[in-house]
């Protein structure tokens, strides 16, 4: 049976995809907007559209002589991140969804949602944005459409991913598209007059359909509630995909790494939010390994199939680069300043009267009469940051110097080893090779960081993190861990998996190892690892450098002691670590791998007959 849908205004659809007229048809009765208008994705749209939210007071055009064809703008302060508390994946079992994410069934939340979509977007412009995540063409990629009342979120998305007539010609020949429906939910009836940043401070809802592939998001115009592509799309729905059709996405960042006579390796590696994943990305080599070259691929997602020749391949399925303002700065990562120099949008940073942009750690000094991110005059003496903690740039990924040549290839990259790291002061050392893929997925099952904020519960606890994925996975933890063993089992030369931990700190409390570009020490160690160039020594946990087997050229101050303290394994800290990791299993019980428990069982015997410290000099 067909059913008929009293339009209110016209859908300017008209090409051959019956699923999406069909689609559209419904979401402009369900909306309401006064207007719909299908995005080209020209660079055209995206300055009138800019020049729009100028107009609406969105968006303030920054001095063109320090940051061209670039903007700021504030949120409202009820919407300045992701609301995980809000996030749902309504699959038809709650058995599929979980013990990591909000479930509740599909028709419910349906019931929950209609009334609240019905009719949000009048007094606005439904956009119609049909987009396409990873390279045009590539038989990896996958399309969406998204429609939302938000001019921002158009902009945004023609920034992180590849946006417009290009993608609706390649999403009508695939004739399949993931549904997302965005609204602000802040209805302007009658004429109402609209505010800068229009939201629903009281409810929000981001609700993924994993056997729909639909998404419903309501109420929160920032970032990943927003922007369906990035988190909702390329990591929930997508990890639904690949489960079903034996791919992988995850959380991860995608990076080359050369040197003259040495193979030019892929890393795909991922870290929880806020370890430091965007300068890992983009590092550059330290003084002392001159010639070897790191270039970014991706710095967030990536999508990751099995080739022909039984090698793993990895596209990054975003365009741009969606990153944490505060901390970033010419020393800590020159290429994401390099980046955002131009061509950028600003949201929650400071501003100056004169069009300049400030955040914590920028400079040293700040600039002075700047307005902070509530739009208030700021007072250094104030003890408030200047920038929102989570203020971010929205910056086109081919402005990184660093940009890797095949970061567009419909083929994708091939992946040589995967790297997982957590924010650990002690217990996890620095670099570890795991004995083999399962060991690798047990590793990455188990990583987990140390929470520094209150708000996330007890400070200096673990927090578990698999595969940095808790917040970002579509379906059961206990699931997923067994498509990551299946995933590796018919490879014939699977990936090398380590762990890292950038984060050890000494007896002081200060952090033992420098980081930043000294990272590419253990990148090199790594990547010579996988060519059978480096050598490593046996430890329970897995295989580990020796001192002489990292490449200390030009950082001679730190030496073999300050080594072996950040390398050390302890064995009765490792005891307790292994025991600690039941608390993560009990909670997928249902659904663990039995792998995991005899692996838990080796590792613990391991430890049992090693010497209370291992990896001192002596040794
Ligand atoms: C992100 C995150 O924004 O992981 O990339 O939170
Ligand atoms: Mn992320």
């Amino acid at each position: 049976m067909s059913i008929s849908y009293p339009l209110t205004s016209t859908n300017p659809y008209q090409g051959n995809s019956k699923e999406l007229k069909r689609w559209l048809d419904k979401m402009i009765d369900w909306c309401q907007p006064d207007e719909v208008r299908l995005c080209d994705g020209s660079d055209a749209e995206y300055q009138e559209l800019c020049d729009k939210l100028v107009e609406k007071g969105t968006f303030t055009r920054l001095n063109p002589s320090k940051w061209p064809n670039s903007f700021a703008c504030f949120s409202d302060p009820s919407d300045v991140a992701r609301v995980e508390d809000r996030t749902y994946i309504c699959s038809l079992r709650a058995s599929d969804a979980g013990p990591t994410n909000n479930w509740m069934e599909p028709k419910a939340m349906k019931k929950i949602l209609e009334p609240l979509v019905k009719g949000a977007m009048a007094g606005r412009t439904m956009y119609v944005i049909p987009f396409c995540m990873g390279p045009l063409g590539s038989p990896f990629s996958r399309y969406g459409v998204q429609v939302s009342d938000s001019e921002y979120v158009v902009v945004n998305m023609k920034i992180m991913t590849r946006m417009g007539d290009q993608a609706l010609e390649g999403l009508e020949k695939a004739d399949e598209f993931v549904k997302c429906l965005h609204t602000v939910g802040a209805p302007l009836p009658q004429g109402q007059a609209d505010t800068p940043w229009p939201c629903n401070p009281d409810t929000k809802y981001i609700v993924h359909y994993p056997e729909d592939r639909s998404i419903v998001s309501y109420g929160s115009g920032y970032g990943g509630n927003a922007l369906l592509g990035k988190k909702c799309f390329a990591l929930r729905i997508a990890s639904s995909m690949g489960r079903a059709e034996h791919w992988l996405a995850e959380h991860m960042l995608i990076m080359g790494v050369e040197a003259p006579g040495v193979e030019k390796t892929y890393v795909a590696a991922a870290f929880p939010s806020a370890c430091g994943k965007t300068n890992f990305a983009m590092m550059i080599p330290p003084d002392g390994l001159e010639g070897w070259k790191i270039t970014t691929a991706g710095d967030d997602i990536a999508w990751i199939h099995r080739g022909n020749d039984g090698r793993l391949y990895a596209i990054n399925p975003e365009a741009g680069y969606f990153g944490v303002a505060p901390g970033t700065n010419a020393k800590t990562n020159p290429n994401a300043i390099a980046s955002i120099a131009k061509n950028t949008i600003f949201t929650n940073v400071g501003l100056t009267p004169d069009g300049d942009l400030w955040w914590e750690g920028l400079s040293d000094a700040p600039p002075t009469n700047l307005i902070d991110w509530r739009k208030q005059p700021w007072d250094p003496q104030s003890g408030k940051p200047c920038a929102h903690p989570n203020a971010r740039f929205t910056a086109p990924a081919y402005q990184n110097p660093a940009i890797d040549e095949q970061w567009d290839n419909p083929a994708g990259v091939p992946i040589g080893a995967f790297i997982f790291g957590g924010r650990r002061s002690t217990v996890t050392p620095l670099v570890y090779q795991s004995f083999n893929w399962n060991f690798g997925v047990y590793l990455a099952a188990t990583m987990g960081s140390e929470m520094t904020a209150a708000a996330f519960g007890e400070m200096g606890k673990v927090r578990r993190d698999p595969f940095a994925m808790l917040p970002f996975l579509g379906y059961h933890l206990g699931d997923y861990f067994n498509h990551w063993l299946d995933f590796g089992r018919d490879l014939p030369n699977a990936p090398r998996i380590f762990g890292v931990n950038w984060f050890r700190k000494d007896e002081n409390g200060k952090f033992s190892w420098p980081g930043f570009g000294q990272n590419t020490r253990v990148l090199k160690w790594v990547v010579q690892r996988i060519q059978g160039k480096a050598s490593a020594v046996e430890s329970p946990i897995g295989w580990m450098p020796r001192y002489e087997d990292i490449d200390w050229a030009g950082l001679e101050k730190f030496d073999h002691a300050a080594f072996d303290q950040i390398m050390t394994v302890d064995r009765e800290q490792w005891k307790k670590e292994i025991m600690a990791h039941e608390e993560l299993f009990s909670t997928a019980y249902d659904k663990l791998p039995k792998e995991f428990m005899f692996m838990r069982e080796l590792l613990l015997s391991a430890l049992w007959r090693s010497p209370e410290k291992w990896g001192l000099a002596e040794e």
